[in-house]
């Protein structure tokens, strides 16, 4: 039954917006879709890779120094998983889920350079596996203040301006991703976030780290959870990612799962915000995929009406246009001439009084 529903009620959705990205429909107006904010090093990427499932790049320092679309679709129990990477007029297809992150640094070395820069070109990567949710999410580079070795000066502001480009836009998820073993309520990421949706309408908070919450600080973090500090209509989801340790010990993405969901059962005072189903990455991909679904529908009137406003222009430009030449070759003679004669008549009038008097395409 929840295959079905997903089938019917979500897929359609997302097929559609996907639809319209392929068309290059977003070279004229913004599409739905949610964009991942946060400082760096708060574990933007290990959230990503939990939802995904696929090792991304990722370190200390700046990592993701152009903006990553990431594309999960989900296919049915049994096929095979595939990855496309997209990026200038490069377009590669690869099946081992160990290469995502050569791909995707081989990407940025050509976009962004070398070095530490960033760089505001799009980074597409699709990967369609059983094993994914249908989701669309864009990974920014992380804010920083400090510029490192090889940086310019305002490298913070370059950063700052990237994300901003993504999350004022109304149509944006902002998904802000802040750990939990710092002042949340003052991070950059929630504050400029709030700069572009002030009344929280389209911004979902995510806290990680909650293993390193300083002993005694669980009653703010709770404060926070239950938005008496921060107030989010889309509210606040915890989630247990990888630490540096379970790389180290080599532990999959499967294992952090079940670790995770261990770790909320057996702690003494998050356990109970499983019930509620505001912890784990589970339950974020579900909330997710639901709160992009419910964006999307209502995106769609003012979707419908920018489409209309584009239509009617280009409706009336091709009417200045007038008939095209036949479609039949022997009727290509007269229309030519009929052209022509029309041509050098506006000529004449040309000649006569300055003006040819009527607007068409030799104009
Ligand atoms: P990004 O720079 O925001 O993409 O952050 P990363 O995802 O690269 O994470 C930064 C560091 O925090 C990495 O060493 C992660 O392993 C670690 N990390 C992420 N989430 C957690 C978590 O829930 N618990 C612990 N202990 N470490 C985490
Ligand atoms: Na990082
Ligand atoms: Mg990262």
């Amino acid at each position: 039954v929840f295959l079905k529903q997903w089938e019917s009620q979500v897929r359609p959705y997302i097929e559609m917006i996907d639809y319209l990205r392929r068309i290059g429909i977003e070279k004229d107006l913004a599409l739905p879709s949610i964009a991942v904010v946060g400082d760096q090093s708060s574990g933007k990427s290990s959230v990503l890779e939990a939802l995904s499932g696929v090792a991304l790049p990722r370190g200390s320092g700046i990592v993701t120094r152009c903006p990553l679309e990431l594309k999960l679709r989900k296919l049915h129990e049994g096929s095979s998983w595939t990855a496309v990477i997209s990026y200038r007029d490069v377009q590669e297809t690869f099946t081992d889920p160990s290469q995502v992150e050569g791909h995707v640094r081989r990407a940025q070395n050509i976009l962004a350079g070398d070095g530490v820069g960033i760089c505001d070109e799009l980074i597409s990567l699709m990967i369609t596996s059983p094993d994914v949710c249908d989701l669309t999410l864009i990974d920014l580079p992380g804010i920083t203040r400090v510029p490192v070795k090889g940086q310019p000066e305002d490298i913070g502001d370059q950063i700052r301006r990237l994300i901003l480009k993504f999350i004022e836009k109304r149509e944006t998820i902002n998904l802000v991703v802040v750990p939990c073993n710092v002042d949340i309520a003052t991070t950059e990421a929630l504050r400029m976030a709030q700069g572009v949706d002030p009344n929280g309408t389209r911004t979902l908070a995510i806290l990680t780290k909650p293993d390193l919450v300083d002993k005694g600080a669980e009653a703010d973090i709770l404060q926070v959870m239950q938005g008496k500090v921060v107030t989010l209509k889309k509210g606040f989801i915890m989630v247990r990612c990888r630490g540096q340790s379970d790389i180290n010990e080599n532990l999959s993405l499967a294992e952090a799962t079940k670790l995770e969901t261990e770790f909320f059962k057996s702690h003494i005072h998050f356990s109970y915000l499983l019930e509620e189903q505001k912890v784990t990455t589970r339950c974020l991909a579900t909330k997710l995929t639901k709160e992009l679904v419910e964006h999307i529908k209502a995106s769609l009137p003012t979707l419908t009406e920018q489409i209309q406003i584009r239509l009617s222009a280009v409706k009336l430009e091709l009417r200045n246009y007038g008939q095209g030449p036949p479609m039949e070759p022997e009727k290509m003679g007269s229309y030519l001439s009929k052209r022509i004669l029309e041509f050098s008549d506006q000529i004449s009038e040309l000649c006569r009084s300055g003006t040819s008097g009527e607007k068409n395409i030799y104009s």
